[in-house]
């Protein structure tokens, strides 16, 4: 595949000097949803496709993009002097983003690039083809002009670029994931602190298995700003309230039955119960996996998705559907939606001897019940973003 984008970029930029590879990962979390931007602890893991990119670096100030993905726009071209966030310029818009954080963190990127992307990960499916595209510009940068920068300040960077340049309040389990994702592992990211540690998922005789409502996410981004916005309210009725937290993960499910009183709206009391209760959960989950108990962990996952349907209210009829049809199948250790909601994928636990009825039964009764045709994936943990060589 590698060659072939090598060539393509040939034709595309009509050169034949060597050039620069690159690939980040996509990323799929198996617990601890939409508590990241609430200091409480994830465990998502980087997957083994994602998004490439060849690269040549160029002597003046231009950069021009072309994705596979979107051929229909043809190249996209900007100046060094011109980053400033344009419509019409797409999906570009996450590159220019970065190259203008980058610039505005004091890094020193004096010229333009020609870049080709090519990314296998679904778009706005929920396993974060953004982040994806936001990290993979950053390791670039970082090769290409030599920078002093590590990964996790890349991470961060990216975050950062999301945020103020894209508009999306994200938080940063999706980036760290892709800087720092590991092979046959998933990662315990304490999101408070940035601590984190690798936990071995390599099961023996199951697999993860994504499957894609193949809904768009739609007006999915203004939805989780808003969810955001509610975790603040209920953090700030505590605070004033005297109660001491820095953020709502602080509280475990007994404080925070003592203090959820002081929660004034309903909407925002029954969204902190999600994070709280949700936190728990991934603490649970990692204690079973340390004695090996991954039918519990499954169990952890149902419950995940019935708070993030019931609480959080993120999941709605496809990804309900998905998940209770993969419930009623035999070898399914557990199942949940993944990533922000609204759309998008789910994440089950199946065993290897299953993973074909799996897949017939389960996009059967989907299509039954929403008319949509589902697609499923073998999630296998992969690396984080990197240089894949000079070619
Ligand atoms: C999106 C965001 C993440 C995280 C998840 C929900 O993927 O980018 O920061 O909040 O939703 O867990």
């Amino acid at each position: 595949m590698i060659e072939n984008l090598i060539q393509n970029f040939k034709k595309e930029f009509n050169t034949n000097d060597s050039v620069e590879v690159f690939f980040a990962p996509g990323r799929v979390n198996l617990i601890g949803e939409h508590i990241d931007y609430n200091g409480g602890k994830v465990f998502p893991c980087a997957l083994d496709f994602g998004t490439y990119a060849v690269v040549k670096k160029r002597n003046d100030k231009t950069f021009k993009m072309f994705s596979e993905n979107f051929k229909n726009l043809g190249i996209i071209e900007f100046s060094l002097a011109e980053l400033i966030y344009k419509k019409s310029d797409d999906w570009a818009n996450y590159p220019k983003g970065i190259i203008k954080t980058f610039i505005d963190s004091g890094f020193n990127i004096d010229t333009g690039f020609d870049v080709l992307f090519f990314g296998n990960i679904p778009n706005g499916a929920g396993l974060s083809s953004s982040a994806s595209i936001e990290v993979l510009t950053s390791v670039i940068l970082k090769n290409i002009f030599n920078l002093n920068v590590d990964m996790i300040e890349m991470v961060k960077l990216s975050q950062k670029t999301e945020n103020e340049f894209i508009g999306v309040n994200c938080g940063i389990m999706d980036q760290f994931s892709i800087g720092m994702g590991k092979k046959d592992h998933a990662i315990l990211l304490d999101c408070n602190t940035l601590n984190y540690s690798y936990a071995p998922f390599l099961l023996e005789d199951s697999s993860i298995i994504i499957a894609n409502t193949n809904k768009r996410r739609g007006l999915g981004d203004s939805k989780y700003n808003e969810r955001r916005a509610s975790c603040e309210e209920a953090l700030k009725d505590l605070k004033d309230n005297g109660v001491e937290l820095s953020a709502l993960c602080d509280l475990d499910n007994n404080t925070f039955a003592m203090y959820k009183h002081f929660i004034k709206s309903d909407e925002a009391r029954m969204r902190a119960k999600h994070v709280v209760a949700e936190n728990q959960r991934v603490l649970e989950a990692m204690n079973s996996l340390e004695k090996n108990d991954i039918e519990n962990f499954g169990l952890l996952m149902n419950q995940s998705h019935i708070s993030l349907r019931d609480n959080y209210e993120v999941t709605g009829l496809e990804l309900d559907s998905l998940v209770e049809a993969a419930w009623e199948e035999n070898g399914v250790i557990g199942s949940r939606m993944t990533g922000a909601g609204f759309g998008g994928c789910t994440v089950s636990l199946v065993k290897n001897d299953y993973i074909d009825s799996f897949i017939k039964n389960v996009g059967e009764k989907y299509k039954n019940k929403t008319g949509l045709e589902a697609s499923f994936y073998i999630g296998n943990p992969g690396d984080g973003a990197k240089k894949l060589g000079d070619f």
